[in-house]
């Protein structure tokens, strides 16, 4: 059971807890890069904002991924602004004890894409997913790649936030699709 899971104790789960053996749910929630959650209907957020394109509405996107291979038919994509340069950041709010990170890996020379994502959570590094150069041959792309995992979390409140292009501070892309996160509930 993963550390920092506390269940309520209340009179009524006492009494569940001696009909019936204690057991810990584990349940899998998507956010989707557009839709949100549909269990707590938090959105990701996302900065600068002009600098995000996102598959309904964009026109000149760097990188144009198939909706039919793509979670929920949606993605956000950002490049790097570099001049001057500031990562582009995608922010969600989840509450869970485990964090799924979920992205289309674009290999199209034309828009120079090194990938270059640092993972945090509640504001502290917890992983990075850089290739740079890219190190795959042009014109691919890889769907519902799992770039980023913990299973290490308390079953809280956490905030999540994907920074594109702190590591290298080059031009790098970002194509986000979603996230998954397991929730813990108990008898
Ligand atoms: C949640 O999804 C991940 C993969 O995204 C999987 O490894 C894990 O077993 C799933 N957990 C549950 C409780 O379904
Ligand atoms: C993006 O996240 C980084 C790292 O936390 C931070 O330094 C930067 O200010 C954030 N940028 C925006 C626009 O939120
Ligand atoms: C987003 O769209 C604008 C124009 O609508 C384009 O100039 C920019 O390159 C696009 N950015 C990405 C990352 O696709
Ligand atoms: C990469 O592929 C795209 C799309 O097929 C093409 O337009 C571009 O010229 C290619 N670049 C290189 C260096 O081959
Ligand atoms: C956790 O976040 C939810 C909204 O997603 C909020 O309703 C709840 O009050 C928060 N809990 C704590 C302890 O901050």
């Amino acid at each position: 059971m993963p550390s920092g899971l506390s269940c309520r104790t209340t009179f009524f789960t006492l009494l569940l807890r001696y009909i019936f053996p204690v057991s810990a749910i584990l349940r899998n929630v998507s956010i989707d890069d557009t839709y949100g959650d549909p269990t707590t209907g938090e959105h990701f957020v996302y900065t600068p904002a002009q600098a995000w394109n996102n598959s309904q509405t964009c026109d000149r996107c760097a990188s144009d991924p198939d909706l039919g291979l793509s979670f929920d038919q949606t993605w956000h994509e950002a490049t790097t602004p570099t001049n001057p340069f500031v990562t582009t950041n995608a922010t969600v709010k989840f509450q869970g004890t485990a964090l799924y990170v979920y992205c289309i890996l674009s290999y199209f020379s034309q828009f120079w894409g090194n990938i270059d994502m640092t993972f945090y959570i509640d504001g502290e590094v917890h992983g990075s997913f850089v290739e740079y150069p890219p190190n795959t041959p042009n014109g691919t792309y890889h769907y519902s790649t799992l770039v980023f995992f913990t299973d290490a979390l308390s079953q809280e409140n956490h905030t999540f936030t994907l920074v594109n292009g702190e590591v290298t501070k080059t031009r790098s892309l970002v194509v986000l699709d979603y996230i998954q996160y397991t929730w813990v509930t108990c008898l």
